[in-house]
């Protein structure tokens, strides 16, 4: 069975002419009027709409723009409750503390199975129809050996990216001796989730777990098969960009409070900045200086960070309009980072390009090109997404 999109006006492929699909994608590449056939959940070919090959079924996107769907490799969806509140006093001059995904832990671990599962699918619902076809999710809102188990299992029935993030903060019953926190995080906790598990993750800032610790969590879980990334340098300067550099991690994400040397330690890895601009737009932080770390040559890629405290949104679209506006990326390197990046954070070669034998995950735009991501913020612009060659969103209301 085989489809081709054709007529498409801009098709954003991540894969040049000389590109080889297997390295991962490549640099931003477009092609205009042109056209690609999907066969048995892959990108069978792309090239000008004028030659292209015939094939079982058409798809006419009468000049809009197609693009690899978007890779979220950041997002906590595991967890119940809400803290719209919390928001709200922000908003009126508090200012964000790790301390509020307490009151998150003890909701998700008072909420039985189903309301989980249902909260995870409505979420993941969410980012599929605004364009996101990979997506990583970490556990971190159980923070007891059962309850971190169960987000890891939940997660693994959405998405193979699964991180395991005991290592978010220390749970109130253990305030008074986190080491024997860390120990239960290290030991069973870990061994109760690794095998759901790709990733292991630690919140490396002040308030939650400091440089040796970090260290800890992360060498333990590479002893576990999962390999690192490291929430670093979010609330502020510290180590965390360097324990993630040291530990061979995939990524480094926040990155907001960055030293020259940090930025030096990343250039010369290959650990990606995983920038989380929702983040800052929901915190009132400052945004992190995205220039700078593409001045030094770091691989730059964009995140919801998707969870109920630091920022509930969902969507990759508003994230590249708020990396335009005010982290100044161009709209290519906004898209660019938001599929190829995410791709890269995630050490994955089959998603974030459309090229030969990659995985057929696109977005339809209602759009002539990438830019009006950012040029319309907010508005809907996905009319349908396939992911793995299936089409498996639409938008209700047909484009014009
Ligand atoms: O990535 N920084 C740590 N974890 C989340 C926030 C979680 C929360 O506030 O519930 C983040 O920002
Ligand atoms: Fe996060």
């Amino acid at each position: 069975m085989s489809t081709l999109i054709t007529n498409i006006g801009e098709l954003v492929s991540n894969a040049g002419p000389d590109h080889d699909p297997s390295a991962g994608p490549g640099p931003f590449h477009a092609q205009h009027d042109a056209a690609l056939v999907i066969e048995d959940g892959r990108v069978a070919w792309t090239g000008p709409a004028a030659q292209a090959p015939a094939a079982d079924d058409a798809v006419d996107c009468a000049g809009r723009t197609v693009l690899p769907g978007f890779v979220d490799s950041h997002a906590h969806l595991v967890f119940a409750g809400e803290r719209s509140a919390e928001f709200a006093a922000r908003m009126a001059g508090r200012p964000y503390q790790a301390g509020g995904i307490r009151s998150t832990v003890a909701a998700t671990r008072a909420a039985p199975d189903a309301l989980l599962r249902a909260n995870l699918a409505a979420l993941a619902g969410e980012m599929l129809s605004q364009g996101t076809t990979t997506l990583e999710c970490k556990t971190g809102y159980g923070l007891t050996v059962p309850d971190e188990a169960r987000s890891a299992e939940l997660a693994a029935e959405i998405t193979p990216e699964v991180t395991f993030l005991g290592a978010h903060v220390v749970p109130a019953e253990y305030a008074a001796d986190p080491a024997a926190y860390l120990d239960l995080v290290c030991g069973p906790m870990l061994a109760a989730c690794a095998p759901h598990a790709r990733w292991v993750d630690v919140f490396c800032e002040q308030g939650a777990f400091g440089p040796d610790e970090a260290a800890a969590v992360l060498a333990a879980g590479q002893a576990a098969g999962l390999t690192p990334r490291v929430h670093a340098n979010q609330l502020g300067p510290g180590p965390g960009v360097q324990i993630a550099v040291a530990a061979g991690a995939a990524s480094a994400d926040h990155c907001t409070y960055l030293s020259d040397a940090d930025v030096a330690a990343l250039a010369g890895s290959g650990t990606v900045a995983t920038l989380l601009p929702g983040v800052e737009f929901a915190t009132r932080q400052p945004y992190p200086d995205a220039r700078r770390l593409l001045a030094a040559g770091v691989t730059v890629a964009l995140a919801t960070d998707c969870n109920p405290g630091s920022c509930f949104t969902s969507s990759m679209p508003l994230c590249v309009a708020l990396a335009v506006r005010e982290m100044r990326l161009t709209t290519e390197e906004a898209v660019w980072s938001a599929t190829a990046g995410g791709a890269r954070a995630l050490r994955r070669a089959d998603v974030g390009q459309l090229a030969p034998g990659t995985r057929a995950d696109l977005v339809l735009l209602d759009a002539p090109s990438h830019a009006y991501l950012a040029y319309r913020p907010g508005v809907p612009l996905a009319a349908a997404v396939w992911q793995a060659g299936r089409l498996a969103w639409q938008a209700a209301v047909q484009p014009r």
